[in-house]
Formats: structure tokens, C-alpha cells, sequence
């Protein structure tokens, strides 16, 4: 028998796989004692069972010592398993030390994770200088991804797009999203990041598609500046106002109110709950035969 239980803000995500594949919805309370420090309880007879928590690490700091609180007890009350269902896994950029001293938190995030979950389950992962979740997890950790559902939403939803990738990094994925799109024309801008809430985007030449409908894709939206310069560039070159898609909808401080006036429409997947949500990510973490 398989339970998925929400942290608190995961509950569509929880409710949906448990329909999707028959599982039991459980609970899981939480809340803060008057000193701050927190309260968990597993509300589900979780004995014998798999337990499944869902909960998406958009906000990790708030949540993280509740989250394996929870993973802990539902061990102790005799669960076979206890995975994380993460479809946004957090702390993967700081991957390594830039300046002597600094923690690379990716790397020890994944260690805390690995300790009370026996998997994980998260789609598109930002591994930069990482080639694969399994050089800091110690657990199973399997990876979806979104790109190819973005792809299918544009093919849907927009006539002519010009699909625009955020750095030359991105150019493979953002040529598979163009060419599951129907075929579309793709570029892709040269970005330097000056830091966390500053970067320079250099937007190719894109004369010969004057007519088509911009297109931004990123896997994250974050401080939005990447998105926010490019859409602004675009302006500058008489383009027609883009549409903005990411799998995670991050949107720190003003970054959507900045963006929507600069786009067309702004599209998520549901991999973070946000108003942006216009794909659902939950056929792909849904699990596999194991
Ligand atoms: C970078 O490699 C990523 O693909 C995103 O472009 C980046 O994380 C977006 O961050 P921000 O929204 O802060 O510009």
C-alpha cells in the first residue's frame, strides 16, 4: 500500500498522484510551538505502507527541519519505505566553492536528504557542473524532465514561435523543445551573470524572424533577470512581446509583476504551485514499475 502525504502548500500535488495511481492521501500536521520550533505529527496509519511526502523545496529553509521530522517518525511508526517526492529540488546551483570558505550546499543538502529518505523523486534538477544527482546523493534519485511538456504547450498554444534559450548551455534542450514544437526556429542568448540579482544578456540577430512570436524557455525563474533583460532587449529590437515559459516558477521578490509587464503571457509547470501553472508535472513523477 502506497500513502502520499503533503507538507503543507504540496496538497494539490499530494491529492493528484494519490488519484492518479490509487494510493491513500495522508496527512501530515505541522505547525510552530510559541518559541518557533516545530511541531509534526503523522496523522496516517503509515505501518507496513510506503509513505510518499510530497513537497516541493521552492521555500527549503522554512520547511527542511519539519520535512525530515516527518520523514523520521513515519520510519519510527513503521513505514517500508519513505521516499520524497521533490518536484523542485533546492539548493543544487552552489555546486561548488567559488571563494575559500564557501559551502557547497548542493552537496550537503543532498547529504541531510539522503539520511532520512530511502529516494527521491524531482524533475529538472539544476545540475550545472553535475552530470547526474547520483555524484551527491546517496539514496536512488530519479530525474524527470519537463521540457518535452513546455514543447507540447507551445506546439498548442502559440502559431509562429521563435523558441529562446536563456545561455549557450541550454542550446540542446531548448533545440529539442523547438523541434518537438512543430519545427521551430531556435536561438539562444549569451548570458554572464554579474551576480545574484544582475546579468548581461546578449540576444542574437533575430531579423530574419521579425514575424514570429518570441518565445523565452528556462528551467528556472529565479531573481527573473535573466528573462526580464531578454524580454526587455526584445522590446528594444521591435519584437512582439514573448511568452515566458519555465519548469520552475520561483519568482523571487517583484520578479513576476517585472516580467508580466514586459510579456505576453508567463507559463509554469506545477513543479512549484504558483499562478503561472499551466502544465502539470505530475505524469512524470508519478512512479514507475519498481
Ligand atoms: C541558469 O543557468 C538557469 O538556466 C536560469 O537562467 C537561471 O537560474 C535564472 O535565474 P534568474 O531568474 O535569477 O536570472
Amino acid at each position: 500500500m502506497r500513502i502520499y502525504a503533503p507538507m503543507p502548500g504540496n496538497e494539490t500535488m499530494a491529492q493528484r498522484l494519490a488519484a492518479r495511481t490509487a494510493a491513500e492521501l495522508g496527512a501530515i500536521e505541522t505547525r510552530r510551538f510559541p518559541d518557533g520550533e516545530a511541531y509534526v505529527r503523522i496523522a496516517s496509519d503509515v505501518k507496513g505502507k510506503e509513505f510518499n511526502i510530497v513537497c516541493t523545496l521552492a521555500h527549503p529553509d522554512a520547511q527542511f527541519l519539519s520535512l525530515i521530522f516527518a520523514a523520521e517518525t513515519a520510519r519510527e511508526l513503521g513505514a517500508t519505505h519513505v521516499n520524497l517526492v521533490a518536484p523542485y529540488l533546492a539548493y543544487m546551483r552552489q555546486d561548488k566553492s567559488f571563494k575559500q570558505g564557501e559551502a557547497i550546499s548542493s552537496a550537503h543538502f543532498a547529504r541531510l536528504i539522503s539520511q532520512s529518505f530511502d529516494s527521491l523523486v524531482t524533475v529538472d534538477p539544476h545540475l550545472h557542473r553535475r552530470r547526474d544527482l547520483s555524484e551527491i546523493f546517496s539514496i536512488p534519485a530519479r530525474v524527470e524532465h519537463a521540457a518535452l511538456l513546455l514543447a507540447d504547450w507551445i506546439r498548442t498554444n502559440v502559431a509562429s514561435p521563435l523558441v529562446i534559450g536563456p545561455d549557450v548551455e541550454s542550446e540542446q534542450w531548448v533545440a529539442a523543445v523547438a523541434e518537438r514544437a512543430g519545427g521551430a526556429p531556435y536561438v539562444v542568448s549569451a548570458k554572464t551573470r554579474l551576480g545574484d540579482r544582475n546579468v548581461k544578456v546578449e540576444v542574437p540577430d533575430l531579423s530574419p524572424w521579425r514575424d514570429r512570436r518570441p518565445v523565452l524557455i528556462d528551467d528556472i525563474v529565479s531573481s527573473g533577470r535573466t528573462m526580464i533583460e531578454t524580454a526587455r532587449e526584445l522590446a528594444a529590437r521591435g519584437m512582439a512581446k514573448p511568452l515566458c515559459l519555465a519548469v520552475h516558477a520561483l519568482f523571487a521578490d517583484q520578479a513576476y509583476t517585472e516580467l508580466g509587464a514586459l510579456a505576453e503571457q508567463i507559463i509554469s509547470t506545477d513543479a512549484i504551485p504558483h499562478p503561472s501553472n499551466a502544465v502539470s508535472v505530475v505524469d512524470l513523477i508519478e512512479p514507475r514499475q519498481h
